[in-house]
């Protein structure tokens, strides 16, 4: 089995409420928050993430996944803390060196939430190597961070599984979480390849039934 983490970053304005109980009921694992500050990213869904994770606080037991595309990484990590998310991805990208990697992860830890580290798609699997010991998730983004909708990249599916082949022959326990242009035809490749928690949003939000391409990404 696998877990599905729905992004919520396309649901249609002014439908949030329905969309996640829909969501809900449909047995999402998670709720996956694309937090995007439009400076790591050029979109910026800063305040309606901020709302919706608050909402889905109130309403739902359904854990968040909150993935901060962001420059300021501190500052995300400080601003969704308050919604006690499951998961806080940070990129590696936008940090400095190491030390503030590091730091980032123990400011994640302190609040007793789970760690994930993402790579974008041109960044060498390499370079989060040194981390895995010492984080929860490993995020690959399937696509160029920024939006949804866009169609996987199919070179993709061997970082994930030189990835998966690291942390088995390193006994680490990392999960492998994959972003971006996952569904029905794309999920065998990322599963195969040795992902734990595919990430989905288009394919899901504009599914007719929530539940059946959940389950079907489940299997
Ligand atoms: C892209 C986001 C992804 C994206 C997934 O920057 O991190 O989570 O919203 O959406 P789909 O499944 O439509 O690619
Ligand atoms: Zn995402």
């Amino acid at each position: 089995m696998y877990e599905v983490s729905t992004s919520i970053l396309n649901v249609e304005k002014g439908k949030e409420a329905e969309t996640f109980l829909k969501l809900e009921k449909a047995r999402t694992d998670y709720f996956h928050i694309d937090v995007m500050d439009g400076k790591f990213v050029e979109k910026d869904t800063y305040n309606d993430m901020i709302n919706s994770s608050l909402y889905i606080k109130r309403t739902s037991n359904i854990p968040l996944d909150v993935h901060l595309m962001v420059e300021d990484v501190f500052t995300g990590i400080e601003d969704f803390v308050p919604f006690e998310p499951n998961i806080i991805t940070f990129h590696l990208e936008a940090l400095k060196n190491d030390e503030e990697v590091i730091k980032a992860i123990n400011l994640i830890k302190e609040n007793n939430i789970r760690v994930g580290i993402s790579i974008k798609p041109k960044t060498k699997v390499e370079e989060i190597y040194k981390f895995l010991p010492y984080i929860h998730v490993a995020l690959i983004m399937t696509v160029e961070p920024g939006k949804g909708g866009q169609t996987f990249i199919t070179e993709m599916t061997e970082k994930i599984s030189t990835l998966k082949n690291y942390i088995n022959e390193n006994n680490l326990e990392t999960q492998i979480e994959v972003d971006g242009g996952i569904n029905l035809a794309t999920q065998n490749a990322v599963k195969e390849a040795g992902s734990d928690i595919l990430v989905s949003g288009t394919a899901i939000i504009r599914a007719i039934n929530y539940k059946d391409i959940i389950d079907e990404l489940k299997g």
